[in-house]
């Protein structure tokens, strides 16, 4: 679907975030026919630059992290002529006021109907001032729609979160306001409404009857990188847990919503999050998560710093690079299902998958009683490789009756030609286009900060040194006592 005529203000334009996702996922829309001619893009910052640095940038951005590379200078001309820029005090309303008037220009030029998405590649203390000024400078008066595009973190906690968007509201109404959460930009994450509601073998297996539990992995290999002032006032709970991790828990535990509508979509996926067994006490959060902090190790030879060495990190810092968790939905689908959800950084690989794993065979007629089944998983690969893999028993050739487990996978990111989208191209294209499916709405926010906040305030009642991990390890070791106590154990990822 071409995305109808619009302009796109990215502020933040000299930022990591515009460079790495946001200018080739733009370009990527443009050489897929979605944004046609009747488009224009103004970067903003604070930084002078010109418009010919602006379109420099912007390329070598596209040479760099595209998935389609430029391949003519008539083509990239064409393109980049709808590239501008302003530099602007974002606390300073004439500014705004000059923006307007380039704004009318480009709409003017390109032929776009006063249709305007603000996107905010900004730290969040920013967004409300930002908000208040486009409103002021008259930003906000065209005839088209107005939306604004804002990043993680939404807030620190609950209350910061409710400060937040009370500020949001007073200028853009909630149906306008769309919170990335770039996981569910990604194709296997959407997949998975699609693996559940349009396959006759899966569904009617989705339930405590027939799943024994549910694993979650999200890990990384890197370590805080260059980002040590933010993560270590966020840890890996604010970072990965209560957007990423429950967005993707909800994706696999939401039921079927009656029409694929966005809002019935998340009023589903809102449900997944009250029905959250909250934890009553910092006895149970200790009982149910466990955290840590990676420390020096060995990865493929080399020697990785320990998080406490890294730049902008307190050397004295209590902040988990990792967490774990048993989780359950307290609803009839998923009572006495654990979800068992984990992420860390400086992990032994990159990947996000989730294992669903099912229930033991009523008897085992070929090894007795006495043996186990292997017991069947259906994994979703979600990243880097995307697929879904199926583990059953069968009969090992050549034998009476001897059983041995047999895949059967489908990789999605083998096939050649498919490339898939990258997540911020579909969000981008979403918003421009009007639907929020995949944007996390205020109540879901509220309600996964809810859900955190009482994990974050056992651990800050908690004394002493958080324990640790070495780097390139799988995590701390209580993490794997948290599925033994049960009679599970982490399915090896790949
Ligand atoms: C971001 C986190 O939201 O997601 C980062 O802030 C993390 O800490 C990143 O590295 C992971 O995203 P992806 O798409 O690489 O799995």
């Amino acid at each position: 679907v071409k995305t109808p005529g619009a302009v796109y203000f990215i502020f933040g334009a000299t930022g990591d975030l515009a460079r790495r996702k946001l200018f080739p996922a733009i370009y990527s829309l443009y050489r897929e026919g979605k944004l046609g001619e009747d488009f224009a893009v103004i970067g903003v910052a604070r930084r002078p630059r010109s418009g010919e640095e602006f379109r420099d940038d912007v390329y070598r951005s596209i040479q760099e992290f595209c998935r389609y590379s430029v391949e003519d200078d008539a083509e990239w001309s064409r393109f980049a002529e709808h590239f501008s820029y302003k530099s602007l005090d974002i606390n300073n309303i004439d500014g705004y006021r000059e923006l307007l008037q380039q704004t009318e220009e480009v709409e003017a030029r390109f032929g776009i109907p006063g249709n305007r998405l603000f996107y905010l590649a900004l730290a969040p203390e920013l967004f409300g001032n930002v908000s208040f000024n486009l409103q002021k400078g008259g930003m906000l008066d065209s005839s088209g729609w107005h939306r604004l595009v804002i990043e993680k973190p939404f807030g620190y906690d609950l209350i910061s979160a409710q400060k937040l968007n009370e500020e949001l509201n007073q200028v853009f109404k909630e149906e306008e306001i769309y919170r990335i959460d770039h996981y569910l930009g990604k194709e296997m994450v959407q997949n998975i409404e699609v693996i559940r509601f349009a396959n006759a073998f899966f569904e009617p297996l989705w339930n405590n009857k027939h799943i024994s539990n549910i694993q979650i992995t999200l890990s990384e290999t890197v370590g805080v990188e260059e980002r040590g002032g933010y993560y270590d006032n966020a840890g890996a709970l604010r970072d990965m847990g209560q957007n990423h991790m429950l967005q993707l828990l909800t994706m696999i535990a939401m039921e079927p919503p009656s029409r694929l509508l966005a809002e019935d979509i998340r009023d589903e996926k809102v449900k997944v999050l009250r029905s959250l067994r909250p934890y009553a006490s910092a006895q149970e959060v200790k009982e149910n998560v466990v955290r840590g902090q990676y420390a020096e190790g060995e990865s493929g030879g080399k020697t990785l710093p320990g998080y406490r060495q890294e730049d902008k990190v307190d050397p004295n810092s209590n902040t988990e690079t990792y967490f774990a968790a048993k989780v359950y939905v307290d609803n009839f689908r998923w009572a006495g299902v654990p979800f068992y959800i984990r992420t860390g950084k400086r992990l032994p690989v990159k990947t996000t998958e989730v294992v669903v794993e099912f229930k033991q065979m009523p008897t085992n007629v070929y090894l007795g009683q006495k043996h186990k089944l292997e017991p069947n998983l259906l994994v979703i690969r979600v990243n880097p490789m995307e697929g879904i893999y199926i583990k059953i028993n069968a009969k090992k050739p050549g034998t009476e009756s001897q059983i041995s487990p047999l895949a059967m996978e489908f990789c999605q990111s083998c096939q050649v030609g498919i490339n898939s989208p990258e997540a911020y191209e579909r969000l981008i294209h979403d918003a421009a286009n009007g639907d929020s499916t995949y944007f996390t709405r205020w109540d879901e926010v509220a309600t996964a900060w809810a859900f955190v906040d009482r994990i974050a305030s056992a651990w800050a009642q908690e004394s002493g040194d958080i324990s640790t991990y070495a780097a390139g390890s799988w995590g701390p070791e209580e993490a794997d006592q948290l599925l033994a106590q049960d009679g599970f154990h982490w399915w090896p990822v790949n």
